[in-house]
């Protein structure tokens, strides 16, 4: 068995606790590159590869194979980080973080467990659109802390192509596919990897900013078939932008003070990769320096839930990775909307990637 990783030099904290730890990272991200020439290509859209990558820092996205659900990438994600941690107590819970279920009924977490061979552990879905990950890593935490279950499989997966119109130039060029999944374990704050404070929020005021309009109960599908505006995903880019700084700023600020930590201690922020310039701005304005920040929004785009956790499998992956147990800084912000935080020492693992599931 590999020895510990040696107890790496503690930033300003609470004191030692049971809390979640991140014990394993597992991802998948489907083969398919999609540049920005073929987004705007495939739509036709009024806009330039120059736009895109000045204007967000996208430069191209992965693309899910016609046939490809989001529980196909949670699976593929799941399997990785079960593997990855041999002798970590079976999952007592399996949380799936998606905006794109493979149906609206039933949850596509079960599904999961059953074909990740689970037996019948308790799954259910979690929908915080951009937001989800940290959302369920606030719930499994508590849960943690609360030893409720002994590990969590948190997954987050999305196929963002099966809810986006490809003539949407507001849309299109932003969203990519993807999942990534972290196996949490209950363990000790002084840890790396282990969660030390978290934050949440919503404001259901500004629910029509990022929707989709219908297929739930207030506004079923009309026409037969769907007019081509009833199910596909819309957002209103301007405003969700600026909510987007405020939001995760602030609740950044009291995810920090929740730890005793000040913005000079973050040596890893991430975000999430919804926009460049949003990140900047955020980062920006706590202070963080920007030889701290890391992202992977030029190669992925948006994956909302899988946002976060894919960036942080890239993080770990390097070049140059953060020293195991230092201080990190996660934030996200969504349709709902929605927003988290969490800060967390740097985990000592190495994201084991799934091959790319076939066509
Ligand atoms: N190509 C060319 N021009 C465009 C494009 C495009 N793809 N998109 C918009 N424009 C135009 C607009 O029409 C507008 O033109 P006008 O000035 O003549 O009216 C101009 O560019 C500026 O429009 P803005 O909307 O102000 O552009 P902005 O710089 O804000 O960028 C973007 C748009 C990228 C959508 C940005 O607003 C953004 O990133 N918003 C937030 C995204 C976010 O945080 N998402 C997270 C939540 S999403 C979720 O939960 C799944």
């Amino acid at each position: 068995m590999t020895p510990p990783p040696a107890a790496p030099p503690a930033p300003p904290g609470p004191a030692t606790c049971r809390t979640a730890v991140v014990r394993a990272v597992g991802t998948c991200l489907p083969a398919p590159v999609v540049g920005n020439d073929e987004v705007i290509a495939l739509g036709g859209l009024d806009t330039s590869h120059e736009w895109i990558t000045s204007r967000t820092g996208i430069h191209r996205r992965r693309y899910a194979p016609p046939g490809t659900s989001t529980g196909d990438l949670a699976v593929a994600a799941g399997r990785a980080a079960l593997d990855a941690a041999p002798g970590t107590p079976r999952p007592g819970l399996v949380l799936l973080a998606t905006t794109t279920p493979d149906r609206p009924c039933p949850a596509t977490a079960p599904d999961v467990a059953h074909r990740l061979g689970l037996g019948t552990v308790p799954a259910f879905d979690l929908s915080a659109v951009c937001s989800g990950f940290l959302y369920g890593l606030v719930t499994a935490t508590a849960l943690l802390r609360a030893d409720v279950c002994r590990s969590v499989l948190l997954v987050a997966a999305e196929t963002y192509t099966t809810i986006i119109d490809p003539y949407d130039r507001d849309t299109a060029p932003l969203f990519g596919d993807g999942a990534a999944a972290v196996l949490l374990r209950g363990g000790g704050s002084d840890e790396p990897g282990a969660v030390l404070a978290t934050d949440w929020g919503s404001d259901g005021s500004g629910g029509d900013l990022v929707a989709i309009a219908a297929g739930g109960s207030r506004a079923p599908r009309s026409g037969s078939p769907p007019g081509r505006d009833d199910t596909y995903f819309r957002m209103r880019g301007r405003p969700v932008y600026a909510h987007a700084v405020r939001r995760m700023t602030a609740s950044a600020r009291t995810a920090l003070d929740a730890t005793g930590w000040k913005a000079d201690d973050v040596r890893a922020f991430i975000g999430h990769q919804a926009n460049q310039r949003i990140l900047d701005a955020v980062a920006d304005r706590l202070g963080i320096a920007p030889a701290h920040r890391y992202g992977n929004i030029a190669d992925v785009g948006n994956t909302a839930a899988a946002s976060v956790p894919l960036a942080l499998a890239a993080a770990l992956e390097g070049p140059g990775p953060p020293t195991s147990g230092a201080a990190t800084l996660l934030t996200a912000f969504g349709g709902g909307l929605t927003w988290a935080s969490a800060t967390l020492r740097w985990p000592a693992v190495r994201p084991n990637t799934a091959p790319a599931p076939r066509a």
